[in-house]
């Protein structure tokens, strides 16, 4: 007689266990258990074990091969439509991959993911499902974005093929699975867009849609029939409170490339950076901004996130580094006399644990009494910086701040702190003061022994080896002044 066996599912792990917990025993959540029905039979299929001494396997058993022999096929790659969401797909999407893109609601999912279909539907077949809209707001979305214009040329690099009104767009909204499948089946399209993974449904299993199990099951269907009729499949994924992408992490494992979709909600452009990708390299950032008529590529960001013409004290530009593109980017930092007990530090952009590090940095190796002051630093436009390179932009931004001093124009500061006040080498070095010089900078003052082999046209360069060499630099001789006590 079968043995009625019941399982609870973690719904924000995916750890199943035998015995109902309040706890998940492996993540910790609570109240994140839910019952799951048994699966119906075990399906799998059983293959005998030759027994020792029976005949050796015959040969047309055997499915490996060595690898020399392994035919290569060139990666074939359909152009998204846009330069920078194929640039962060590694050069395209590849056929019969799966992409999940991850981000918070409102953001812009479903919009890049509609005006990349209507895109690629020019040339190929393409299908839309709408598993959370109905079509008819679909259509409006649509109508919407078609009468955009192209925002900019296409860079030099990436052929794009523009929206271009075609019939190859096909649009379903339906939440049930199955009659997911069937189309897919029937119509066999080059590229198919789910939106989103969360809302489809399978009726056979219990469990609600958006559930871990309805998650996993709907995405593996999915997989399979991509795989076998080579449709590249875009995926939608809500993300939760937390900022984790929702279901199971076993959906990150599944996709070929998982991408998010970030931005300030105040601010008007948007990030999409590769987390994981099969197929490419990771950590490539494509920049959008978010417009009356849709999104729109941003093919020179780092003017995005320059400050106003006229420097101010406090200010300091960094090249940060995003996978391979470099970025311009402002730093603003105010330093003024403290009236709580414990200064205030507050950060954005940066983690206020490295701002609380350079400070110590600041203090102990050029004497300043930071400990008196409160200091507030932001980064311009709202992005995250998270690379130690930033180090010496900001150690120059809040001492710029605290004596009132203003940075000359067009000098960028890149550079790691070590905590003994030396400079530490940074990665890219070239590809960034390139950069920075494209953007009309002057001077640079960089780490010692970064292993810069020639010189960048137009630009002035620093090696400095030390944080106080290095504010002597950048600001002249009124910052190496040293006043533990005054
Ligand atoms: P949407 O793509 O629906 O977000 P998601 O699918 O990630 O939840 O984007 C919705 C937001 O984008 C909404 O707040 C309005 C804004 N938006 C524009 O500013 N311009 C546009 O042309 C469109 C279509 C949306
Ligand atoms: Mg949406």
């Amino acid at each position: 007689m079968a043995r009625v066996t019941r399982s609870y599912i973690c719904q924000s792990c995916g750890a199943e266990t035998r015995q109902f917990f309040g706890r998940c025993p492996s993540c910790g959540s609570w109240n994140a258990l839910v019952e799951q029905a048994a699966p119906a039979a075990d399906t799998r299929r059983r293959r005998p074990v030759p027994t020792p001494g029976a005949a050796t396997v015959p040969a047309a058993a055997r499915r490996s091969e060595p690898i020399q022999a392994v035919g290569e096929r060139p990666l074939q790659r359909l152009c998204s439509g846009y330069g920078e969401l194929d640039r962060v797909l590694g050069g395209g999407l590849v056929p019969g991959s799966l992409v999940l893109l991850g981000g918070d609601p409102g953001i812009g999912k479903s919009t890049l993911l509609l005006q990349s279909a209507q895109a690629m539907a020019g040339r190929h077949s393409v299908l839309y499902v709408s598993a959370e809209e109905s079509a008819q707001q679909v259509k409006l979305r649509w109508r919407r974005l078609a009468e955009q214009q192209p925002a900019a040329p296409p860079p030099a690099t990436a052929p794009i093929d523009r929206p271009v009104p075609g019939p190859g767009l096909q649009l379903l909204s339906e939440t049930d699975l199955e009659l997911v499948l069937q189309e897919l089946e029937a119509l066999r399209p080059a590229v198919a867009v789910i939106d989103s993974i969360q809302a489809l449904h399978d009726a056979d299993l219990g469990s609600a849609p958006g559930s871990v199990a309805q998650v996993r099951e709907c995405a593996a269907a999915l997989a399979r029939i991509a795989k076998r009729q080579d449709t590249a499949l875009l995926l939608v994924g809500h993300v939760t409170k937390e900022g984790m992408l929702a279901g199971p992490k076993v959906l990150e494992h599944l996709v070929d490339a998982v991408l998010t979709f970030e931005g300030d909600r105040f601010a008007s452009h948007r990030l999409l950076r590769a987390v994981k990708n099969r197929f490419g390299a990771t950590h490539e950032l494509g920049v959008f901004e978010m417009r009356g008529q849709g999104l729109a590529e941003v093919l020179n960001p780092s003017e995005l996130f320059l400050g106003g013409d006229a420097p101010s004290a406090g200010t300091a530009t960094i090249v940060a580094c995003e996978g391979t593109r470099p970025l311009v980017v402002e730093l603003q930092a105010l330093v003024s006399t403290t009236s709580y007990a414990s200064p205030r530090r507050t950060a954005t952009g940066i983690g206020t644990n490295r701002l609380h590090q350079i400070l110590a940095v600041l203090e102990k190796h050029l004497g300043l009494p930071l400990s008196r002051f409160d200091c507030y630093l932001a980064v311009a436009g709202g992005l995250e910086v998270e690379e130690p390179a930033a180090d010496l932009g900001v150690a120059a931004a809040v001492v710029a701040s605290y004596r009132d001093l203003t940075l000359p124009p067009g000098t960028v500061l890149i550079g790691e702190l070590g905590l003994g006040g030396q400079l530490r080498p940074v990665a890219q070095l070239e590809l960034r003061l390139q950069e920075a010089a494209r953007l009309k900078a002057r001077r640079a003052v960089v780490p010692k022994g970064s292993g810069l082999s020639k010189g960048v046209a137009g630009l002035e360069i620093f090696e400095c080896s030390t944080v106080a060499e290095a504010m002597v630099r950048a600001l002249g001789a009124g910052a190496s002044i040293h006043e533990r006590d005054p």
